[in-house]
């Protein structure tokens, strides 16, 4: 640490009235990921809490010296599954074993920000303990955070400084909306599922997934959810009417899939800076020729040189022989929407085993690795059935929380 900030450092809560402007400032001065290259920025489009207030609980703190705001940290906690065990009526009767999750309560970190002019100075690992701190006296059992594993910054700060550990590397798949619509097979039929509907599914076949969020019906009911989607061959289904969630589950087609979108347009936007004249004019012009000649269903570069929105998929999952054709047309109809509300993106996050990822559609130059580094933040709880997450296998799926996206 260059000069001693012992006593002129204030860490405290933010105050949306008197510092959004300032936090905003340092938003609009940080680039994530290493300098020199393409970099992405982040509009929170005037609310600097809009990536934690859909949790359960969520604090943001603001870093100052002498008046002048210098970082910010945003973090959220809430219930998610950590592992699983079998059921206590599955012990006793082998039969009807199922295993049920094991919940734990987790805090994550996000939008750690700290203006250039003011980097190694320590101010970021203070703002890491301060979260921490509220964290512990909440009653959290592990705290986690995720970054771009090049951000040599962060991840040294996390892993060296602060005790946390390399956790998981969830790929982020990342596809280009066009100006023509995919395609959706039509072998396909596509089933929108009310949040009520979703959350039967879900707790059904997803609870035992790492990081699913136990009040997963606030996430499916959530103003920015615009919808879950089921994915069925269309022989497996005679009737016109969907018969609700209780009569597929004891009478599933042989395939399906299913998965849910979030409107991210509505809480920020994105732009990437940095890029040469050259890739602009390129990408420019391959939406000029995708907008005129849209039934050639040329692929087209949108503008991501401008702030844009995008549409994030979670909660992906399905079974079965077909199960990748019904993912793949799921992604066409979620494409499809996003194109209908003027996204020029579609995102998704999966785990690196998750089989189902080869029907993803996604371009290699926009998608990428994400590097989740987790801590045990008290070495007192009860181990359970699970022992310390921190050093579990990572299982095939990830469900990865739109909220914190
Ligand atoms: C990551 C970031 C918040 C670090 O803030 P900071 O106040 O400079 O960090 P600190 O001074 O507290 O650094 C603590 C430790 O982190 C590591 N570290 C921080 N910056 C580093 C860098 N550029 N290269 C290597 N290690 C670094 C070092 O171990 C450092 O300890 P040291 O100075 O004794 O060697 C800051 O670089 C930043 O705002 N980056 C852009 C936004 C971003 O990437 N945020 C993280 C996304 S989750």
């Amino acid at each position: 640490m260059g000069e001693d900030l012992s006593s002129t450092l204030v860490v405290r809560e933010f105050d949306l009235n008197k510092d959004r402007e300032r936090v905003e400032a340092v938003e609009r001065s940080c680039e994530v990921g290493p300098s020199g290259k393409l970099s992405l920025f982040t509009d929170m489009l005037g609310d600097p809490i809009c990536r934690v207030r859909h949790s359960p609980a969520f604090l943001m703190l603001v870093a100052e010296i002498g008046g002048e705001l210098v970082g910010m940290i945003r973090g959220c906690i809430k219930t998610v599954t950590c592992g699983k065990r079998l059921s206590r009526n599955g012990k006793h009767n082998n039969t009807n074993a199922k295993h049920v999750p094991v919940y734990t309560k987790v805090a994550y970190i996000l939008g750690l920000r700290v203006s250039p002019n003011r980097r190694r100075m320590g101010i970021g690992l203070k703002l890491v303990r301060k979260m921490e701190t509220w964290f512990r006296d909440n009653g959290t059992e592990y705290s986690y955070m995720t970054t771009e594993k090049n951000n040599l910054a962060s991840v040294k700060l996390f892993t060296d400084k602060c005790g946390y550990s390399k956790f998981r590397n969830p790929s982020i798949l990342v596809n280009p909306v066009f100006a023509h619509p995919a395609r959706v097979s039509p072998k396909v039929r596509i089933i929108s599922l009310s949040p009520s509907e979703a959350e039967v599914l879900y707790r059904h076949h997803f609870a035992t997934t790492e990081f699913f969020p136990r009040d997963v019906d606030s996430v499916l009911n959530n103003k920015l959810n615009l919808g879950t989607f089921l994915a069925v061959p269309n022989e497996s289904y005679k009737s016109d009417i969907w018969l609700g969630p209780d009569l597929f589950l004891s009478d599933p087609p042989h395939s399906w899939a299913m998965v849910s979108v979030w409107n991210s347009k509505e809480v920020f936007t994105f732009e990437l800076r940095g890029a040469s004249r050259v890739s602009r004019t390129l990408a420019k012009t391959t939406r000029v020729v995708d907008r005129a000649l849209p039934w050639l269903r040329l692929p087209s570069m949108p503008d991501l040189f401008r702030p844009f929105g995008f549409h994030f998929m979670y909660g992906l999952g399905g079974e079965g022989p077909e199960g990748v054709k019904m993912v793949k047309a799921l992604c066409g109809f979620a494409h499809n929407l996003a194109m209908e509300k003027g996204c020029r993106v579609l995102a998704t996050e999966v785990s690196p085993n998750e089989p189902l990822r080869f029907g993803i559609p996604h371009w290699k130059m926009l998608s990428g690795e994400d590097l989740w580094c987790m801590k045990r933040l008290g070495e007192d709880y009860s181990d359970g059935s699970v022992g310390d997450w921190t050093k579990s296998q990572p299982g095939m799926s990830i469900f990865v929380d739109p909220r914190e996206v």
